[in-house]
């Protein structure tokens, strides 16, 4: 057994997966094909249910199950009118694991799940909320830093890691948000993580249906293009998404102002204005991966969207990343790599 075995292996039960390296649930991304390569490759793919019909997702499970009959993971967003008959659909195919997203989960949910034998994973934005969590039941969290991509907190994994770890002991804690090389995957282990959840580095993978235009973004990109969406004015609220900045995250900065100026002079109501901004980025995803409009369309990528320069395999990702953990661990038993100058 490596190191690194040694300090996933409450991941590795958890999950059931050979790595304790979770590819975290990525809207219009994380389908059937990108989902089983991930679990075949010894990883733990998630399917992003997104606002999938139960009829959808029922479909999306089975296609995965015909490609993999290795453990993968379902993610549903609390806010899904539908999601008591999302939760039964993912019972009638006895998924191993649910990651519920987008906020609190409800006790009926949290219940419905437990009574099919799946496995729930939350995510927990502060400690307090992550000892509620774990006290309703919840058999796994997901600590997720404002470095990743898509819909974001405002804290970086490095503070939530600190403050969150030391506490919940009492059910395996995975971390998200930032992770582009396996040392850092090595160092949340040490910490004290049982194991990570990465999204950009597989988004732009072979396996990836993503549109070749999203991809290549991807590989242009750099850190300080991945920027979260501002909030211009607090009466009209921004649930923050950091994608790569483009004329879509141009336009939405003037839309906000132009709104604010509209309730300013009383030609829409606050209510109105408040749904206009909500309903801005509905779509923006699909417009982006699917269609190819990067201009436009929401190009969600999170800040180690610099570390992805070249399109690669997923089992190459997962293997690279293994390999950089180990390598990393093995120097902290050698000792830090000195340079020696000649005398
Ligand atoms: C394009 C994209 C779409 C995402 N969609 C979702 C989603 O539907 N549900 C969810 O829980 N997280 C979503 N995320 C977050 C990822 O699951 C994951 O937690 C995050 O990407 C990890 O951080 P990283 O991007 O720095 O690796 C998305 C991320 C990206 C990049």
């Amino acid at each position: 057994m490596t190191r690194l075995d040694d300090l996933s292996a409450r991941g590795r039960e958890f999950l059931g997966s050979r790595h304790a390296i979770m590819a975290g649930a990525m809207t219009w991304v994380s389908e059937r094909n990108l989902v089983s390569a991930i679990s075949n490759a010894g990883g733990f793919g998630v399917i992003a249910c997104g606002s999938m019909t139960p009829a959808l997702l029922d479909g999306e499970i089975a296609a995965t199950k015909a490609l993999t009959d290795k453990p993968f993971g379902v993610n549903l967003i609390t806010l899904h009118p539908q999601m008591m008959e999302l939760i039964a659909v993912c019972a009638r195919h006895r998924v191993s694991h649910i990651v519920l997203a987008g906020g609190l989960p409800s006790g009926a949910a949290i219940e419905a799940i437990k009574a099919a034998g799946a496995k729930l994973m939350c995510f927990a934005p502060t400690a307090a909320l992550a000892k509620k969590l774990v006290r309703s039941g919840v058999d796994a969290i997901v600590i997720e830093g404002s470095e990743a991509g898509g819909h974001i907190g405002p804290v970086s994994l490095g503070v939530l890691a600190q403050e969150i770890l030391p506490v919940i002991r009492d059910v395996p804690v995975f971390v998200a948000g930032g992770i582009g090389r396996g040392a850092a995957i090595a160092a949340w282990l040490e910490m004290g993580a049982s194991g990570v959840q990465l999204g950009t580095r597989f988004a732009a993978s072979s396996e990836s249906v993503a549109h070749a235009n999203f991809k290549k973004a991807f590989f242009r990109a750099s850190a300080r293009d991945a920027v979260a969406s501002v909030q211009l004015d607090a009466r009209l609220p921004v649930i923050p998404v950091r994608a790569l900045k483009n004329a879509g995250t141009e336009a939405f900065t003037a839309k906000q102002r132009e709104i604010a100026e509209q309730v300013d002079r009383g030609d829409l109501d606050l209510a109105a204005g408040q749904l206009a901004i909500e309903h801005y980025w509905a779509g923006a995803l699909r417009r982006a991966v699917v269609d190819g409009d990067i201009e436009n369309g929401s190009v969600m990528a999170g800040q180690s969207v610099g570390m992805v320069t070249k399109e690669q395999g997923v089992a190459e990702i997962i293997d690279e990343l293994v390999a950089e953990a180990e390598a990393a661990l093995d120097t902290r038993v050698a000792g830090p790599v000195r340079l020696v100058t000649a005398a």
